[in-house]
């Protein structure tokens, strides 16, 4: 039954062990909590299994890697974790989240390596990620932050803290009538929504940009393979700002957003268009396959 995230029916996997939706808590010194020692996983199953979800753990090891922490399990271990807490909750189509992070120890300063590393996963029932302007075309807002370099801050994990700016943009979005906020990177190009990839379309060619410097998308990944399968050229390339000018559709990936067509960014719009909808179709196809 729905409700606030943290008082609900049902099982939580935690260190190794379901225990009930309520008593999933960590103590207030966890270090994570004060230093975003914190890395997760979304994804989705659908009709019973998860879409990818071994990319999706090995992620997961990777991102806590890339900040320092050592996975206390291996990638068939969440896999088994992820099924558990699907069948103990009767899940068959959901949103499973998997979170590892540093809690509380020895230690309690920036440093922490004595801390242990611990591990959750719940899962939920969620329906498309922009509602209704799934299929209208997202408005989105332009972020006034900025992706960071790949020298500033380990951009290729799915880590809490990368996400901070993109809480604050989503805000400031929503208060103007938006779904999401597009960021450019430091330098200017255009990079990804607070929690999609993005892509874009003209005269039947595909452009995205280059994710060598945000999060490589499972998505992303997944759906430029399946158009260079139906041999559509697709352009993995810096995009200025100003290019968004000349293209005919956009839309965005992610596992929460699926392929979710974009109507407006910014001042500059886009049709919902023929190829977008085939290329969402595809998808809808693909994970049900
Ligand atoms: C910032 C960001 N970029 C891109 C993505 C898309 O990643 P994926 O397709 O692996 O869900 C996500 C979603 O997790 C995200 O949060």
């Amino acid at each position: 039954m729905a409700g606030a995230y943290d008082n609900r029916d049902g099982k939580i996997w935690m260190d190794g062990k379901l225990v009930d939706w309520r008593d999933a808590n960590v103590h207030i010194l966890t270090h994570g909590l004060h230093y975003a020692s914190s890395v997760f996983e979304g994804e989705r199953c659908y009709s019973g299994k998860i879409f990818k979800g071994h990319e999706h753990s090995l992620r997961l090891i990777e991102s806590a890697r890339l900040l320092d922490m050592q996975s206390p399990y291996s990638a068939e271990e969440i896999d088994a974790a992820k099924e558990e807490v699907l069948k103990a909750n009767g899940f068959t189509d959901a949103y499973v989240r998997a979170v590892m992070w540093r809690g509380s120890g020895e230690d309690m300063g920036v440093s922490a390596a004595r801390n242990p590393v611990r591990m959750a996963v719940a899962a939920w029932e969620w329906g498309s990620y922009y509602g209704d302007a799934k299929w209208q075309g997202a408005k989105l807002d332009i972020a006034k932050w900025k992706r960071p370099s790949p020298e500033t801050i380990p951009t290729a994990a799915k880590a809490a803290g990368l996400y901070m700016i993109c809480t604050m943009s989503k805000h400031a979005a929503e208060a103007k009538g938006c779904s999401d906020a597009l960021f450019m990177d430091w330098e200017g190009y255009v990079a990804e929504a607070t929690g999609a990839n993005v892509f874009f379309i003209k005269d039947g060619e595909v452009h995205t940009p280059l994710a060598d410097r945000f999060l490589n998308g499972i998505t992303r990944q997944t759906i430029v393979q399946m158009l260079k399968d139906k041999g559509v050229t697709v352009h993995e390339r810096r995009i200025k700002p100003e290019e968004l000018d000349g293209f005919q559709e956009c839309f965005l990936t992610g596992t929460a957003a699926e392929v979710t067509p974009v109507g407006q960014i910014g001042d500059w719009h886009f049709q919902v268009g023929p190829m977008t909808r085939d290329i969402a179709a595809d998808y809808e196809k693909l994970v049900r396959s």
